[in-house]
């Protein structure tokens, strides 16, 4: 083998193993392009990604808007139509190696959950941040998850973009 083709080699190799380290670290997800999923769901809190949930926990929610965690966010029945098949489609399976998978593998079987923030994955990545920090006024639960994750609008849930109202930076 020429040096040249022992070069082009290793590139590969490397090259191979950084793309394996990005996927592997998977803690970004789709952002939300959908225009009336982002409208409609976005206007009480954070337009929530699909990804987060199953497709069993969406159409479960999307039943139930008249009782929507004590609050009424019923829909016209074609925007509720159209927006149970954007959430189906673009739901969480579990499958693959991202950490946002993790989230759905992590539901017992047989529960439907419908709180991103129950979740056994959620409640353990996030159970070392002090109550009394999550309970502050800029906070107030782990549901506001834009209060920390700064750009979790794009999708990004990375740990160095976490920023805590009154705590700072996780990673510090
Ligand atoms: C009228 C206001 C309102 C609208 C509109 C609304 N929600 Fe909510 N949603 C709430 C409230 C209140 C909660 C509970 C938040 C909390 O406990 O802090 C909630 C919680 C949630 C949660 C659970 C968050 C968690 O803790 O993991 C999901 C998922 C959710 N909503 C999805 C949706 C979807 C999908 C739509 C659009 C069809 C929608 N919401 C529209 C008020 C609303
Ligand atoms: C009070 C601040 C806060 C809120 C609110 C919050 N998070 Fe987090 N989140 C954290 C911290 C801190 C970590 C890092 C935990 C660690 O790695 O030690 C984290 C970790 C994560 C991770 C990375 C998991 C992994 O394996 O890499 C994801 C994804 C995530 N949060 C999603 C969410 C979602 C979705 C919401 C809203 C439903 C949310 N978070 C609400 C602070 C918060």
């Amino acid at each position: 083998m020429s040096v040249k083709n022992i070069l082009s080699c290793v590139t590969a190799v490397v090259l191979i193993a950084v793309s394996q380290t990005s996927l592997a670290s998977g803690d970004s997800v789709a952002a939300v392009s959908n225009k009336l999923y982002a409208d409609e769901c976005g206007s009480c809190h954070f337009a929530y990604q699909p990804a987060f949930l199953p497709e069993k926990s969406w159409r479960k929610l999307m039943d139930g808007l008249d009782d929507h965690f004590g609050e009424n966010a019923e829909l016209p029945d074609e925007d509720r139509k159209a927006l149970t098949d954007y959430l189906a489609q673009h739901s969480g399976s579990g499958s693959g190696r991202g950490d946002i998978a993790k989230f759905i593998r992590s539901i017992p079987a047989g529960e439907t959950p419908l709180r991103i923030s129950e979740l056994p994955y959620f409640v353990k990545e996030h159970r070392e941040i002090p109550l009394h920090i999550i309970q502050r006024e800029q906070v107030g639960s782990l549901s506001k998850c834009t209060a920390c994750h700064r750009n979790a609008a794009d999708g990004s849930y990375r740990e160095h973009e976490i920023n805590i109202p009154g705590y700072g930076r996780w990673d510090d």
